[in-house]
């Protein structure tokens, strides 16, 4: 197995006002999002104490029983408030197996009422469960993981040479979505096999931000990683050598963030900062949970996704093209990964037949 310490960003370089650090952030950004597609992040300022008195509300939250979640379990807005079941979400790849998980969605900042009256369920009012401080702390967390995925993201039009504003016009008001994810416990014939927490995929949104997780023993302790097996791991580029690339597992030291590059991201930058595929590991021993935090910073709904004029040629618009709404683009994803009915395509273009349809069926009064 290889292990790969990730490149670390730190914030206090990448916002400070020392250009030698700033050139050194944005280097490091450039290297990590360009060629692996995550980076660590240092300097981000998140109380760890905050982030485990959630951790210890989720799994209170977690450890309800169905019955008590069904109300926050709201398939009719695609799961993007509230509640996701065990058993739910499917990776594209994954062939019909769900991941070995339960997850809690809430957007953390305020959204565009415009938008929401065309996407009304990526737009959804959050749901909260009666759970001691759980809306305060997730809303707080959130907030701080997007400051940070706002700077990164300026880090990178640093980086690449764009204009101030390129990629993070892309940012005000969208469908943001923190989400709190819970990794099931492996059963003993389960554990050591080849079922996995999270299938192998890439994001689908601009950048992912993730708050670094606790694992929890059988007893139900918080405790430190019980093997070298668990945890990310993520593919690494394919070469002449490893055709197919190799999965590495991807260690950030404790107490720091990750981020990742999304599909958005690479689509905007015709691929010059890469969605790197990855997967999330079960220990080998049975009985271990893992609780986590992530946050998903999208591309405005309204907002089309192409590669940037910065980026674009005739090969770029073949990987990258056809221009699409990154809500049409969300849409589509989320009915690959099974959080989205499929008959949610049928939303999309125009209703001119149904409509004369309708007409025609009408009886004729006279
Ligand atoms: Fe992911």
């Amino acid at each position: 197995m290889h292990t790969l310490d990730l490149p670390i960003v730190d914030l206090d370089d990448l916002l400070s006002d020392d250009a030698a650090r700033n050139d050194k952030a944005a280097a490091t950004l450039k290297h990590g999002y360009g060629e692996l597609g995550l980076t660590a992040v240092a300097g981000h300022g998140l109380d760890q104490d905050r982030l485990e008195r959630f951790y210890g509300d989720f799994r209170q939250f977690v450890s309800l029983q169905p019955e008590a979640k069904t109300a926050l379990n709201r398939p009719d807005i695609w799961y993007q408030r509230g509640w996701t079941p065990p058993n739910t979400e499917q990776a594209v790849v994954a062939g019909g197996q769900p991941d070995f998980k339960e997850c809690y969605f809430a957007a953390p900042l305020p959204l565009d009422p415009l938008a929401r009256s065309y996407h009304p369920e990526l737009f959804a009012e959050n749901l909260w469960p009666e759970v001691d401080d759980f809306s305060t702390d997730y809303l707080h967390i959130g907030r701080r993981m997007h400051e940070v995925g706002e700077a990164l993201l300026g880090g990178c039009e640093r980086a690449l040479g764009l204009d101030e504003g390129e990629l993070t016009r892309f940012l005000p008001g969208a469908a943001h979505v923190s989400r709190a994810l819970s990794y099931l416990p492996m059963s003993a014939e389960q554990a050591g096999t080849d079922i996995l927490w999270g299938e192998e995929h890439t994001d689908f949104n601009l950048l992912t931000v993730l708050a670094g997780g606790r694992f929890y023993a059988p007893s139900g302790e918080m405790a430190p990683r019980p093997d070298d097996h668990s945890g990310l791991y993520l593919r690494t580029p394919a070469t002449a050598e490893h055709p197919r690339g190799r999965m590495v597992r991807g260690v950030a030291p404790k107490g720091m963030m990750l981020s990742q590059v999304g599909q958005q991201l690479e689509i905007l930058t015709a691929g010059v900062l890469q969605a790197t595929p990855h997967v999330i590991k079960a220990p080998t021993a049975p009985g271990w949970t893992r609780a986590s935090m992530a946050h998903f910073l999208h591309a405005h709904a309204m907002k089309t996704l192409a590669p940037l004029p910065a980026f674009w040629s005739e090969q770029a618009a073949k990987a990258y093209g056809p221009p699409v709404l990154a809500g049409t683009y969300a849409m589509k994803t989320l009915v690959d990964i099974a959080l989205a009915p499929a008959s949610t395509l049928d939303k999309l273009g125009y209703r001119h037949y149904d409509r004369l349809a309708g007409i025609r069926e009408v009886e004729d009064a006279t």
